[in-house]
């Protein structure tokens, strides 16, 4: 309980204003994750996403995959997002781009969802539920809510077996991911919960690849970050980041795409 607490803290100051901010600067678009459109475009194919499915969005950020899928597939979306902040962003952004009749936001806890069971078509992450601590919880409430047949399908930063000691520590820490789980950790709670048909893709040199390129914009465009946000602020997000790098081009964090189906 205690560790839910400090992670719940380290989330808040993580993506309060300006961590938000600094993430739409590095990663553009409405997106607090690396892959942007493009990913939200794959994992919306695989699960087969039409403009008659119902979405569950968990860890929406301020809106950047749920008001793609909006305007995109015409669907209906509901994101949840554990910082309030962002999903009143999220919200103030689907009204202003008319689009508040598809896509709606609340403040929730993906381990404790405000929904009813056998609601859903599609429960999404996109790269969110690295996050958070208790992935039993959080895949059991997924499961209840989806409709029977519904599915889950995400993406994800996991724990590699990659680097060891110290240095793994401080790769997944600065991605606030110390409960990363692995690909065979998330295979097992998914079944678990009750879902079958577990696919897996490894992703992992998209997000290395997608991963360098921020870094490098990071580095690249040093003033522009340093006259917007200062120098100290600057230093930190450098740091956190080439941090981050180093776990994925060390292998301590890698990168996964979920598709299951709740039985
Ligand atoms: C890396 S961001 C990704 C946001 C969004 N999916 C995107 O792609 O832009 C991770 C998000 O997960 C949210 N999050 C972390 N733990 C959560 C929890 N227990 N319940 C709900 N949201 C959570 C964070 O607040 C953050 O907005």
């Amino acid at each position: 309980m205690a560790d839910k607490v400090s992670v719940e803290e380290r989330l808040k100051t993580n993506y309060n204003a300006t961590g938000v901010a600094v993430m739409q600067a590095m990663y553009g678009d409405d997106y607090l994750s690396i892959g942007g459109n493009a990913s939200t475009d794959e994992l919306a194919a695989l699960a087969g996403i039409t403009q008659d499915s119902l979405v569950l969005d968990v860890g929406c950020g301020i809106g950047g995959p749920a008001l793609r899928l909006a305007s995109s597939v015409r669907c209906p979306v509901i994101g949840i997002d554990l910082v309030a902040g962002s999903a009143s962003e999220a919200q103030r952004l689907a009204n202003h781009r008319l689009l508040g009749n598809l896509a709606s936001f609340t403040a929730a806890d993906a381990t404790a969802l405000p929904l009813g069971s056998d609601s859903f078509d599609v429960v999404w992450g996109q790269d969110a539920w690295c996050h958070v601590p208790d992935k039993p919880t959080m895949l059991t409430e997924a499961a209840r809510v989806l409709r029977p047949g519904g599915r889950i399908a995400f993406t994800d930063w996991l724990a590699g077996t990659g680097m060891s000691g110290a240095e793994r520590a401080a790769a997944l820490d600065a991605a606030v991911s110390r409960h990363a789980a692995s690909a065979e950790r998330y295979h097992d709670l998914l079944a678990e919960a009750g879902f079958t048909a577990i696919e897996y893709t490894d992703i992992s040199d998209v997000f290395t690849e997608q991963y360098r390129a921020v870094y490098r914009g990071l580095r690249d465009r040093k003033a522009e970050f340093v006259d917007r946000f200062g120098a100290r602020v600057y230093t930190i997000v450098a740091d956190v980041n080439g941090t981050i790098l180093r776990g994925f081009e060390g292998a301590a964090i890698t990168g996964g795409r979920f598709l299951a189906t709740k039985a």
